[in-house]
C-alpha cells in the first residue's frame, strides 16, 4: 500500500495552513480575553444591558475557532483536489473566516439598547461565503473524480 502524498508546497495547501493556524492563534487569544472578562467580574461585558454584547462576542470567538479549523480541512482538502472551483472556494471560505467574526464582534462593539452596532451586517455575507466556499470544494471533488 502506498502512502498518499500531501503537495504541501503547493502555494494554495500552504497558505490555507498559514491563515488557519494564525487565524486559530488570534482566536483562542480572543477567548482568553474573554475569560480574562469573567475572571475580573467586568460590568460592560458581564452586566445585564451587555447581553447582547457577550452574545455577540461568544460568537466572534466560537465561530472565528471553528472557521480557522475549517480553513485548516481545506487545507488538507486542496493537497488532495484539483481543478478551477478550487481558487474560488479559497477566496469564500477565507472570506467567511473574516467577515463572520468580524461582523459578530464588531456589533457587540457598541450595544444599543440591545441593538447591536451595524457591522453586524457583515455576518449575513460572510455566512453567504461561507455557503459559497463550502459548496465549491464540495463541486471541487467532483471535478476530482472526473478528471482522475
Ligand atoms: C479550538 C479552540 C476553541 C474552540 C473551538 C472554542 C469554542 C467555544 C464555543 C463554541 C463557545 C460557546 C459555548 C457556549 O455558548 O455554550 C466558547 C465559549 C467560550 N470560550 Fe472557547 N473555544 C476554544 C478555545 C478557548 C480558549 C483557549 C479559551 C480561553 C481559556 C476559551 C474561552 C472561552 C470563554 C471564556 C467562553 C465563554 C464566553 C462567555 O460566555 O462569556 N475558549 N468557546
Amino acid at each position: 500500500m502506498t502512502t498518499p502524498t500531501i503537495a504541501a508546497d503547493e502555494p494554495l495547501v500552504r497558505r490555507h495552513l498559514a491563515f488557519g493556524w494564525w487565524a486559530l492563534l488570534f482566536f483562542v487569544i480572543l477567548g482568553l480575553l474573554l475569560e480574562a472578562l469573567h475572571g475580573f467580574k467586568v460590568d460592560w461585558y458581564l452586566g445585564r444591558a451587555f447581553e447582547t454584547r457577550r452574545l455577540l462576542w461568544r460568537l466572534a470567538h466560537a465561530h472565528g475557532t471553528l472557521l480557522a479549523v475549517l480553513n485548516l480541512v481545506f487545507a488538507f482538502s486542496a493537497s488532495r483536489l484539483r481543478g478551477p472551483a478550487l481558487l474560488r472556494a479559497s477566496r469564500c471560505l477565507q472570506a467567511a473566516a473574516v467577515a463572520l467574526p468580524l461582523g459578530f464582534f464588531g456589533g457587540g462593539l457598541a450595544v444599543d439598547g440591545g441593538d447591536p452596532h451595524p457591522l453586524i451586517a457583515l455576518v449575513p455575507l460572510g455566512a453567504l461565503f461561507l455557503v459559497a466556499g463550502v459548496f465549491l470544494t464540495a463541486r471541487a471533488t467532483l471535478e476530482s473524480e472526473k478528471s482522475s
